[in-house]
């Protein structure tokens, strides 16, 4: 059966002291051992939070990875230098890298396979934003980010990926998707899966809610079926705050 997965991502926020204080509080924190806790710092602090949280059962991702193998790409980072660190978990095209960084559905696709190549796992992150919403053109936006940057995947590779459904007007602004909302999409990307990978691949796959979730609505989104835990912002900055997320599952 798929994981339940809460993800802090702490985007580009906290200096190297806070930054290993706040992994040090998760750490001693009492959280349900049946759900997988994954910290996502920068990369720069990466390579010591996966040291303070090797003896415990938290993951550590980074926020992002090249397409590329290695080489001279200044600024970059391959997966088999995450790999190296003791990192498992990589960000794949959050809306956030979508948008300012221009990040497209064919350069995913490539750092997608990257990432499995060296046997990450891909945290591939969809959503749309209030536009697409408002003129009902969500579905197809959602299909087509899976279509384009997953869906290439052969049945062993889509099985080692973790899906992230992230409304873009739901993220960082305090309106989050009703628990309706996000079982919507979740149950449609989860029939995405099934006519492409079948039923027990599909029911396999952890999918993600992302946007404004904090304690006080995490217990309701986590009871939808589809729903399999959540990709965490602003909340993940605070240790107490990302604890009581992840002992939201009922
Ligand atoms: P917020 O929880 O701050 O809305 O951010 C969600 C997000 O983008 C996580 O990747």
């Amino acid at each position: 059966m798929r994981k339940n997965i809460v993800a802090g991502n702490w985007k580009m926020n906290n200096s190297h002291s806070e930054a290993v204080q706040l992994v040090g509080s998760i750490v001693n924190s009492i959280y349900d051992d049946a759900v997988q806790l994954i910290v996502i710092p920068p990369s720069i602090y990466a390579s010591e939070i996966a040291k303070i949280t090797s003896l415990s059962q938290i993951e550590v991702g980074v926020q992002n990875s090249s397409q590329y193998e290695s080489g001279a790409y200044t600024g970059e980072l391959s997966s088999s230098m995450i790999k190296s660190i003791g990192v498992q978990y990589v960000l794949v095209g959050h809306s956030e890298r979508r948008e300012y960084f221009d990040e497209q559905n064919v350069t995913l696709a490539l750092k997608v396979n990257q990432l499995l190549n060296d046997g990450l796992t891909p945290i591939y992150c969809c959503g749309e934003i209030l536009e697409e919403r408002e003129k009902k053109n969500h579905f197809n936006i959602i299909k087509n980010q899976l279509e384009e940057g997953l869906f290439h995947l052969n049945d062993n590779q889509i099985q080692s990926c973790i899906i992230a459904y992230e409304p873009v007007w739901a993220i960082g602004t305090g309106v989050t998707a009703s628990s309706n909302q996000a079982q919507e999409i979740h149950h449609f990307i989860r029939g995405l899966l099934v006519d492409k990978y079948g039923v027990a691949i599909a029911e396999s796959i952890s999918i993600l809610y992302g946007g404004s979730c904090k304690p006080s609505n995490a217990t309701e989104l986590f009871a939808n079926p589809d729903v399999d835990g959540g990709l965490i912002g602003g909340a993940s900055l605070s240790a107490e705050d990302f604890i009581a997320i992840a002992n939201s599952f009922s």
